[in-house]
């Protein structure tokens, strides 16, 4: 960790991963808003910054609920690569995301990203399990989320997806008691 700017950074190998700050929002929104980005789940697309803005502000609740978060990810040149890391979700479980603009695949920046967060989850409660969700079809983010070690626990409607035939799939790094399950797949 390091400080930059007064914002602390994490560097890893390729990557400077750091909280996402209001000025975030225009770089935020143009991954949001990327039609091939969103192919999986096109319903979820931001078309408005006002979306990407209330996103921004639960990423920023988190980080001061758990004391790490989503984070914004540059190249070490400094250019904006996307979003990853990780949040509680629902005080049940660390649930683990990643989303690079188009450019940037292909490069194992998700899985810099995803073992990043895996370490520091694992610093501040190791007693939480590392889990991630994706729409069935996804495959690139299946892989990504295999390759950082978690394995499919639960497959399911992906409630409150206007798609009704959306299907969720529930990854973890351990076995889960059935209410924390469901905790995680109800909405
Ligand atoms: C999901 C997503 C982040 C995956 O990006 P990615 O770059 O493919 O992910 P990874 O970090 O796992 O990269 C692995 C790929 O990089 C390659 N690679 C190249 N250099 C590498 C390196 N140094 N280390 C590891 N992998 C490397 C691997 O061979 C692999 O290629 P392959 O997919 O052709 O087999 C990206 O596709 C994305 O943003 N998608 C849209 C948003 C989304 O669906 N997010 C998930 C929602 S849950």
């Amino acid at each position: 960790m390091r400080t930059v700017k007064g914002r602390m950074e994490r560097v890893t190998q390729r990557l400077r991963l750091r909280k996402p700050e209001p000025d975030d929002l225009d770089a935020l929104f143009a991954l949001y808003s990327d039609p091939q980005v969103w192919a999986p789940d096109p319903l979820s697309r931001h078309s408005a910054p006002a979306q990407t803005a209330r996103t921004l502000d639960i990423w920023r609740a988190a980080w001061e609920r758990d004391g790490l978060g989503m984070w914004v990810a540059h190249e070490l040149d400094g250019a904006f690569a996307g979003i990853g890391g990780c949040f509680i979700r629902y005080g049940a479980a660390w649930n683990l995301g990643f989303r690079l603009l188009p450019a940037f695949w292909g490069r194992g920046y998700a899985q810099e990203i995803s073992a990043a967060a895996i370490g520091a989850a694992a610093a501040l409660r190791p007693d939480l399990a590392m889990t991630a969700y994706l729409l069935e079809g996804n495959d690139r983010s299946q892989h990504t989320v295999e390759r950082a070690g978690l394995h499919r626990i639960w497959r399911g409607p992906d409630a409150g997806n206007p798609d009704p035939s959306a299907i969720r799939l529930l990854f973890a790094d351990r076995p889960l008691p059935i209410d924390v399950i469901r905790a995680l797949t109800a909405f």
